[in-house]
């Protein structure tokens, strides 16, 4: 069955809308497979955006992500990729609709509350990436 990684980044996490979009994906009928609340480092978070490297932005995507706790999950079911994505809306969230994740919670492109695999391929890359050994728990040091 297809699976896909989604990520809350630390705004969602620190607004409390981790409740609210995991409802989202469960009341659709994904079924959540993995989930993990953690802190990454700065070479893990520029390895999870290898690809967006040369972007301008790239710098401060990183702070971002690195900036507090994140919830790291895989959700699995029939075309969760592709659904995952329109239940999240398009990145810049000043163009995602409403009824979206981003366009019901964000404002900014640089704060967009959260993070789905844009292919089977990178959901594939970044479940590997994300939920192999040697990736610690979150430790409960903040709140
Ligand atoms: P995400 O779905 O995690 O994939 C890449 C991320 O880069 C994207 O969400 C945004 O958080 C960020 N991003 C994309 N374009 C820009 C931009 N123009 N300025 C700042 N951040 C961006």
């Amino acid at each position: 069955m297809e699976q896909t990684f989604i990520m809350i980044k630390p705004d969602g996490v620190q607004r409390g809308l981790i409740g609210e979009i995991i409802s989202r994906f469960e009341k659709k009928g994904f079924y959540l497979k993995g989930l993990k609340m953690i802190n990454v480092e700065r070479s893990f978070a520029e390895k999870h955006y290898s690809d967006l490297a040369a972007k301008p932005f790239f710098g401060s995507l990183v702070d971002y992500i690195i900036s507090g706790p994140v919830v790291a999950m895989v959700w699995e079911g029939k075309n969760v990729v592709a659904t995952g994505r329109k239940i999240i809306g398009a990145t810049n969230p000043a163009e995602s609709a409403p009824g979206t994740i981003r366009g019901d919670y964000a404002i900014e492109i640089g704060r967009n509350v959260i993070h789905g695999s844009d292919s089977v391929e990178s959901a594939t890359k970044e479940i590997a990436l994300w939920f192999s050994e040697g990736i610690s728990q979150w430790q409960s040091n903040q709140h």
